[in-house]
């Protein structure tokens, strides 16, 4: 909960530039933006614009060849400049992310029940019982139907909506203060 009228996020300047074999590429050249409590923000853009690499770098998970700088202001902290450590602290519990994909976001040996069960042990201190409760729980919110039985099920055996749904019911385990969404669109969609 934020209940001060500071921002959630402040993005100041944030320029992203990969290095590739033929030259630097500028993703992202110099944007701001701030999100307020309680605001629902779209960013729109072309294809290839940087949205999704913007939000990439908040999360600290842009790839090795890529370098962002500028500031990214979470909880009066620059995300851009913590360690590892301090960002799986943010990550998944007060800032998540559903990516754009959400097919190869899911771990495919491991069921619906295992995946959710990691996010919960990260961030929360849950018995077993209360934890398979919270993710039915979820699951529920987000309708799937069945939960109890899609819980114990693998990725494979499900739909990509219903994917999409796990993924979504797996941000929101920890009440984000800010979620992140990259194109979905297709929620709605079985
Ligand atoms: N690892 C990378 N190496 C080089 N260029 C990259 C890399 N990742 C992303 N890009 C480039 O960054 C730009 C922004 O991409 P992206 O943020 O995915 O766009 P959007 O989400 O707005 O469609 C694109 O031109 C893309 O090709
Ligand atoms: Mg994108």
């Amino acid at each position: 909960m934020n209940n001060t009228n500071q921002p959630i996020l402040t993005v100041k300047d944030l320029k992203i530039t990969f290095t590739t074999q033929d030259a630097e590429v500028q993703a992202v050249k110099g944007v701001n933006f701030t999100i307020n409590p309680g605001e629902c923000v779209g960013i729109v853009g072309e294809s290839g614009s940087g949205k999704s690499q913007t939000f990439m770098a908040a999360m600290g998970l842009l790839a090795k060849n890529g370098r962002a700088e500028g500031e990214i202001i979470f909880q009066n902290h620059n995300l851009l400049e913590l360690s590892v450590e301090q960002l799986n602290h943010v990550r998944g519990k007060s800032m998540s992310m559903i990516f754009q994909d959400p097919l190869t976001s899911l771990t495919p040996h491991l069921t619906v029940l295992e995946q959710m069960s990691e996010v919960v042990a990260l961030h929360m201190q849950l018995s077993k019982s209360d934890t398979r409760r919270l993710c039915t729980q979820w699951l529920d919110r987000v309708r799937i139907a069945e939960a109890g039985r899609r819980l114990n099920q693998y990725p494979h055996e499900l739909s990509g909506g219903m994917r999409q749904r796990v993924m979504i019911a797996m941000s929101m385990l920890c009440n984000p203060t800010l979620l992140i969404a990259d194109e979905q669109s297709g929620v709605a969609e079985h």
